[in-house]
């Protein structure tokens, strides 16, 4: 097996599960030149791979014992236990990769299932759409042993670029959670700018495709920042350098004015200016912008952030 993230063309992988998402992966396997063993309750589904060069079964079993590595994407965990749940001596020896959603308890408790069948386990992540597979643009997230996503890497490269998170399986999932937050409240954020640079008044009516243009190159300075800040906030020590809380707020001032003036919805705006206002209260109008996650811990409390994190850090203790 190829441990340096290449396809491995000469991997056997099985794929139980065809709904749209289950079948763009048995295809991107196939497109690889692996030889891809699929199988789905319902029958019909499987056609369209075979066609491709894909192996159908007529149960599951024979599916899974048709390949060392086992690709399971299914509604559900609860179809997941359905399936897997009978086969744990054809699983044993094996490695099940499971891409269906679910939650970090559903992620830990398939990986105790997994450990006492004698399977390997990865809890996966899909961070796409089917038609965004085999695309190596779109990540999938991988979290569990490393010596097993190493050894199985080089196959799973086929969907796209798979991403190891770590070695507790419940981080796939919290992950996920977190990066669709991190999409919306960009897309969101966006969208306003959108709307503000479009609407009427002077300088006005940018198309959103021109604005975008101009913003995808802003994200990279965007970017900078959050690199800069993340070990601001892994510290608990946030200096400002040259663009202090201070300055934020006054030109967050100018957003919510010219938001106000144009008549487009300010309210995520006006959140985090009211952030940053408590933050300034409070005496950090010097600090960077990084300090303003110790008022984002605290849930929106009025009281600010508490002392006493466990850590021993400021902000907020967890509920
Ligand atoms: N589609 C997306 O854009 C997308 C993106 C990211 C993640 N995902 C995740 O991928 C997973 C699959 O999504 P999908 O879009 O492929 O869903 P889907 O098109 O509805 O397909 C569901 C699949 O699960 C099977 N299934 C459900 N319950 C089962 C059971 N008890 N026993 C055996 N098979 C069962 C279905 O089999 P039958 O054909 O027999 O009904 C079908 O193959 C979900 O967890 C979803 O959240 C999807």
């Amino acid at each position: 097996m190829s441990t340096d993230g290449s396809t491995d063309a000469s991997a056997r992988v099985t794929v139980l599960g065809l709904g749209a998402m289950g079948a763009a992966l048995a295809g991107a396997f196939v497109d690889a030149g692996h030889r891809t063993t699929v199988w789905n309750r319902t029958s019909g589904k499987a056609d369209a791979l075979v066609a491709r060069g894909a192996v159908a079964t007529a149960t599951a079993a024979e599916a899974v014992t048709a390949s060392p590595l086992v690709v399971v994407c299914l509604s559900s965990y609860d179809g997941v236990h359905e399936v897997a749940g009978p086969l744990a001596g054809e699983f044993a020896g094996r490695t099940l990769v499971n891409l269906t959603s679910g939650s970090p308890v559903h992620a830990q408790e398939t990986a105790a299932w997994a450990e006492r069948s004698g399977a390997g386990y990865l809890d996966g992540v899909i961070m796409t759409t089917p038609s965004g597979i085999g695309n190596r643009d779109f990540l999938q997230l991988y979290a569990g042993s490393q010596a097993v996503f190493e050894e199985h890497r080089g196959t799973l490269a086929a969907l796209g670029e798979p991403l190891h998170v770590g070695a507790d399986t419940a981080l796939s999932s919290v992950y996920d959670t977190a990066l669709l937050g991190l999409m919306w409240s960009t897309l969101t954020g966006w969208l306003h700018t959108v709307a503000l640079i479009g609407a009427d008044g002077p300088g006005g009516n940018v198309s959103a495709t021109a604005y975008t243009e101009v913003a995808d190159r802003w994200m990279r300075t965007v970017r900078f920042f959050m690199s800069a800040y993340a070990p601001q906030i892994d510290s608990g020590r946030y200096p400002s350098g040259e663009f202090p809380l201070e300055l934020h707020r006054m030109t967050m001032d100018v957003l919510l004015h010219a938001s106000r003036l144009r008549g487009v919805d300010a309210r995520m705006a006006e959140l985090f200016r009211e952030l940053t206002e408590r933050a300034v209260a409070a005496g950090h109008a010097g600090d960077s912008y990084a300090r303003l996650i110790e008022y984002v811990r605290t849930d929106g409390r009025p009281d600010g952030p508490a002392a006493g994190r466990p850590d021993g850090r400021p902000g907020a203790a967890p509920a």
